[in-house]
């Protein structure tokens, strides 16, 4: 009889945080940012796969992949190789004044995922996420000469001035760093769990819709917005996938008006829902995409894409002295093999992208399980492998309380994971995540609740 190997487990060797870590969390918190958080002491050393290990040898399950970036988990080989060999080529000539052919193809790859026949699109790489939406609304107000963007209440979009005026997620982001940037509004975003304008699951998308009809009959002339710009499923404010008729109505909305639509696909988007783009779940095209987070795994890279009709800013107009590195592009060639099965990785199916749906699935359909189990998880929700947990009171308040507990007591337990929203628990792995290593997560996540019951 054969004995399937067992999967394998946290190895938990000192207490945490371990002296080395200690010592280190120590000096971090005398030298560096004071805006920096620590959600809990972890110092990483090195990683492999969905494994990361820290400077004081416990190897941990990567149940968030830095924050929905480690796309190929930690140190892929495919990854590594392209870069090292780009990096033995040359590191930087500057993408704003010369073209370099790794940029090229990389920009005819991402179009290509992303044009509908009869469509031309063209991409502006940056290093950021904040930098690619900086550039979409540089773009939408000098394309339609107009000024005001509208923005969702719960969004993320960065933290560099234009960003962080159109984030709607958290007053802290905000406080003290006014004046932000003029003619910017929010408006709610269609939670299903939590509808906002008093309307109910079914109904919040037209809610939200009627809502910015109401604005432009009252305070906001349409023809003075140059653009909506919304998260298809939204990342930070609490990994929320919006009612399937959200985005064509905000579409038709558009249209309209002559607005442009503009997707943040920053946290969502490279596959990690199980499709390149988390808007392609809903049949409809927008004007301008941001893409940054999980498109080189963990290089620093960002793309602006728009219609080729819509990026008609003039020649040296906008750039960026390391936007579109080719040690960076590199590696989001690299990234691009494994999330479109040009080259496969062992034990994930055809595709990265496939194996995200066939996981993500998976842990769904276990969390939803749990649910009967642990009355404190009170929604669970996503597509593919980005997928929110929201813990709520015994009356169904968001509890970010005890979200706190079980964030904290998981890592403990040796699973790494990152809060979102008020109270929620984001599961955004590495895409390599096989069936087994989730069970072992889900295992630790259900060890958890059982103890903080
Ligand atoms: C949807 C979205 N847009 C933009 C950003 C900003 O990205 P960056 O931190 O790389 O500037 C983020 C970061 O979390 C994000 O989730």
């Amino acid at each position: 009889m054969t004995t399937l190997p067992k999967p394998r487990q946290p190895e938990l060797k000192t207490a945490l945080p371990g002296p080395k870590t200690a010592a280190i969390m120590e000096r971090d918190a005398r030298h560096l940012s004071t805006s920096y958080m620590r959600p809990y002491p972890f110092v990483p050393d090195h990683g492999e796969g969905v494994w990361l290990t820290d400077v004081d040898g416990n190897t941990m399950l990567d149940f968030f992949a830095g924050i929905a970036v480690s796309t190929t988990g930690h140190a892929h080989p495919h990854v590594v190789k392209a870069v090292q060999e780009q990096i033995t080529r040359f590191t930087h000539v500057c993408l704003t004044d010369y073209p370099q052919e790794i940029t090229t193809s990389l920009a005819e790859r991402m179009v290509r995922h992303i044009e509908k026949p009869g469509e031309k699109w063209r991409v502006f790489f940056g290093n950021s996420g904040a930098e690619a939406v900086e550039a979409a609304v540089k773009l939408a107000r000098n394309h339609t000469r107009r000024s005001h963007i509208i923005s969702t209440i719960g969004s993320f979009h960065g933290r560099t001035y234009g960003a962080i005026t159109l984030t709607g997620s958290k007053t802290k982001y905000k406080r003290g760093f006014g004046p932000l940037l003029p003619n910017v509004s929010h408006v709610p975003y269609p939670n299903p769990f939590r509808p906002p304008l008093g309307a109910t699951a079914d109904t919040c998308a037209q809610a939200v819709i009627d809502h910015i009809e109401g604005l432009f009959q009252t305070v906001l002339p349409a023809d003075e917005v140059a653009a909506i710009i919304v998260e298809p499923m939204q990342g930070e404010g609490g990994y929320i996938v919006p009612p399937a008729d959200f985005l064509p109505k905000l579409r038709a909305l558009c249209d309209a008006h002559g607005i442009l639509l503009i997707f943040d696909e920053v946290q969502a988007g490279m596959g990690r829902t199980g499709k390149m783009y988390s808007f392609q779940h809903f049949n409809v095209q927008p004007d301008i995409v941001t893409v940054a987070k999980g498109i080189a795994s963990g290089m620093p890279i960002s793309a602006m894409l728009a219609k080729e009709s819509v990026m008609t800013w003039p020649v040296g107009s906008h750039g960026s002295t390391y936007g579109g590195n080719p040690v960076a592009a590199a590696a989001a060639h690299a990234t691009l093999d494994l999330l479109e099965g040009v080259v496969k990785h062992p034990g994930c199916g055809a595709s990265l992208m496939a194996n995200a749906r066939d996981v993500g699935a998976y842990i769904l359909s276990e969390l939803r399980t749990m649910q009967t189990e642990f009355p404190c998880l009170g929604d669970v929700r996503g597509e593919g492998l980005f997928i929110g947990l929201e813990f709520v009171t015994p009356d169904g308040r968001p509890d970010g309380k005890l979200r706190d507990e079980a964030s904290l007591a998981m890592f403990e337990r040796g699973l790494l994971n990152l809060d979102c929203g008020e109270a929620v628990i984001r599961i955004s792995p590495p895409l390599i995540l096989t069936r087994e290593d989730a069970a072992t997560g889900l295992e630790i996540m259900r060890e958890t609740l059982r103890a903080l019951r």
